[in-house]
């Protein structure tokens, strides 16, 4: 008999490739988790098709038809609840969570970010790190605490950036990336290989392997 799954509710925004990163991971059969819903507050967003096509329950709650944020999370609840979410990935969600929301999942809400954090952390992360002339970027995932990009770090992945670089390009190798680190993130989250610690998180070396350094520019040739 297979082994329970973690039920994932995803909350999106737009174009839905973080999710379709974790569908895919999902329908792998040894994958410790599947995504139960999907949620987004933009009705015209790409992920709710995503979601439709892979045969997961998709649903839009718009924060615009809501008078207080406290309504609209009630909301969000209420279809999470329903559908027996356990863990809340935000996935490109471009609303900010409340701590009362927090309090319904505590320390299972992740959320990826296209940047090293704690640097650039808010909107137009690829933005600012090329205007600060950064020579590595990449993305976090982290647990989700009150504050905006801030709560304790799961998993990071670096990326170069390239003298020639705009934003498009750099948000193009640094999403790369974001679909290789959130199943894994999420992976090691639900089945307990990392754990939280104060500020920060463990991770249970035996599951990611030893530390390797990236660095920008790479080694001569
Ligand atoms: C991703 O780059 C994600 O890291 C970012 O939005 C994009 C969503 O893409 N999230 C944030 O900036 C949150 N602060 P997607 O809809 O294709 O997954």
């Amino acid at each position: 008999m297979s082994a329970r799954r973690a039920r994932l509710g995803v909350l999106v925004s737009g174009g839905g490739s973080n999710l379709q990163a974790l569908l895919d991971a999902a329908g792998q059969a040894d994958y410790p988790a599947e995504v139960a819903c999907v949620l987004s507050n933009v009705p015209t967003a790409f992920a709710l098709e995503r979601a439709r096509k892979a045969g997961v329950r998709a649903e839009v709650v718009d924060h615009k038809g809501f008078g207080s944020k406290a309504d609209f999370e009630a909301a969000v609840l209420g279809v999470l609840a329903d559908a027996g979410v356990e863990w809340v990935c935000l996935a490109g969600f471009m609303r900010l969570v409340s701590a009362d929301f927090l309090k319904r999942f505590p320390g299972r809400v992740l959320n990826i970010h296209p940047s090293l954090l704690p640097a650039f952390p808010g909107l137009h992360a690829q933005k600012q790190a090329l205007e600060r002339g950064v020579k590595v970027a990449g993305c976090t995932v982290h647990y989700v605490d009150a504050g905006t990009d801030t709560g304790p770090i799961i998993a990071q992945a670096a990326v170069p950036v390239l003298p020639e670089d705009d934003e498009a390009s750099l948000s193009a190798r640094i999403l790369a990336e974001e679909h290789r680190l959130y199943p894994l993130a999420v992976r090691l989250a639900v089945t307990g290989a990392v754990t939280l610690d104060g500020g920060r998180t463990k991770v249970d070396a035996r599951v990611t392997g030893d530390g390797m350094a990236l660095r920008s520019p790479g080694a001569p040739k």
